[in-house]
């Protein structure tokens, strides 16, 4: 996806400057040229040859390192890429950008280049919390300089919090998203995919068929045609779509709190097979057999209908709502009532029975509602399935609405 892409990427000084070298070696096999920029302070965690040998390039160290000069001068070196990435970039580092200083190779890269510029944050969490380092984050936002990261997590330094370098895969798909150019450029779309599992106690859960790989196909489709996705997804086997925002849960609960988190979003596609029930008080330890045959009375609860939510929002609701209405029988009037009752503006409909295989198979068969009417599909494989769908919501974001495909 970025074959032919040219990335300068500058390592500044951290911990995280050992994934950095991961990074180089991601972004390569997704067909992009590295050309490595060490600061001094990064060269204390990696060394020039690793950075090197990984980017199969020379490696740029010093402003004043005249061989550098006479084969490629600072300007036409930042200018060269089509896109600038530090990563890790430190509160050093971020503060000179605020202030437009220019001491390093690094920082007269950044200042020189009229290229995009994309930022990996790495440092302890209270210098990231700092109030001058959130100033110096507003002030770089507002110059259009793009962010992805910090995670929250463990952190080299034993403390928790925001802080830790962005995994390597999500910088990658930051790159992706600034690059892009399909017909979905700058449009954010969330997916939610996969079961839902919801606990009974710390060993059993309530479960379902999902395999999730529907719902990775469409994101796979979508960030073909450029747009930026997030990918909420419960527990799955089903491979992860490289290239998107993956957010990890578990419970319906969860789902729900990072759908609302992930908004807003141009389009949101609920693909996933949510559990409409949790157990009320799963226990926090093994539920044991009494030896006297008495047998466990699980209560249950609702779980939030996040389609549902989603579709009635008043003011952070996505342009386009579309639902899948999972049936086994009367599929069509039962997933017109369901688009009704729900408020999304497509439903994609399908027999889940278990004679069609579609349940964790590779195939599917799918009705598309809307408020026109609907259209059957034919019974084709997930991806083509995924295609036609990505294609449908490019040409019903885009503007003015193109002709349907
Ligand atoms: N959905 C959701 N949150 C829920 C339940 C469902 O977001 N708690 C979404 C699904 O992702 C799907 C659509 O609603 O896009 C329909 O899911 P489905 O399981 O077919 O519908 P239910 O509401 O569960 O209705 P029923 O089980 O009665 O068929």
């Amino acid at each position: 996806m970025l074959a032919g892409k040219r990335i300068l990427l500058i390592i500044g000084g951290g911990i995280a400057a050992f994934k950095a070298l991961d990074l180089i070696r991601r972004l390569r096999e997704d067909g992009a040229q590295v050309t490595p920029v060490l600061t001094s302070a990064g060269e204390q965690f990696v060394t020039p040859l690793s950075v090197s040998a990984l980017a199969a390039q020379k490696v740029y160290r010093d402003l004043f390192d005249l061989n550098d000069e006479a084969e490629m001068g600072h300007i036409e070196l930042s200018r060269a890429a089509d896109l600038v990435v530090v990563a890790p970039a430190t509160a050093d580092l971020m503060a000179k950008m605020a202030q437009g200083l220019a001491n390093d190779l690094a920082s007269t890269l950044l200042l020189a280049t009229d290229k995009k510029v994309l930022l990996a944050p790495a440092m302890n969490v209270r210098m990231w919390q700092h109030a001058a380092t959130q100033r110096n984050v507003a002030t770089l936002t507002g110059d259009g300089i793009l962010f992805v990261g910090p995670d929250e997590g463990q952190m080299a330094c034993g403390e928790f919090g925001p802080g830790r370098m962005a995994e390597p895969m999500a910088i990658v798909a930051a790159v992706r998203t600034a690059l892009a150019t399909g017909p979905l450029k700058g449009k954010h779309i969330l997916i939610t995919s996969g079961p839902t599992h919801e606990p009974i106690d710390p060993v059993r859960y309530i479960a379902n068929r999902s395999s999730g790989a529907q719902g990775s196909a469409i994101a796979r489709a979508l960030l073909a045609l450029g747009a930026k996705v997030t990918f909420v997804t419960g527990p799955v086997v089903a491979a992860l779509p490289d290239g998107a925002q993956i957010v990890q849960v578990e419970t319906a609960a969860q789902m729900h709190a990072a759908v609302m988190d992930a908004l807003p979003a141009d389009a949101a596609v609920f693909a996933a097979a949510v559990a409409d029930w949790r157990v009320v008080s799963a226990s926090d330890s093994k539920i044991k057999k009494d030896g006297k045959g008495k047998l466990p009375v699980l209560e249950f609860a609702e779980n939030p209908d996040i389609l549902s939510e989603v579709s009635h929002l008043a003011a952070a609701r996505p342009g386009l709502v579309v639902g899948f209405a999972a049936e086994t029988d009367d599929v069509i009037a039962n997933a017109t009532a369901k688009r009704a009752r729900k408020g999304c503006d497509w439903m994609l409909a399908n027999d889940v029975s278990p004679e069609t295989g579609i349940m964790g198979g590779s195939e599917n068969a799918v009705t598309l509602l809307s408020a026109d009417g609907y259209e059957t599909w034919p019974r084709m494989k997930k991806d083509a399935v995924a295609q036609k769908l990505a294609l449908r919501i490019a040409a019903e974001l885009a503007d003015p609405k193109t002709v349907l495909v």
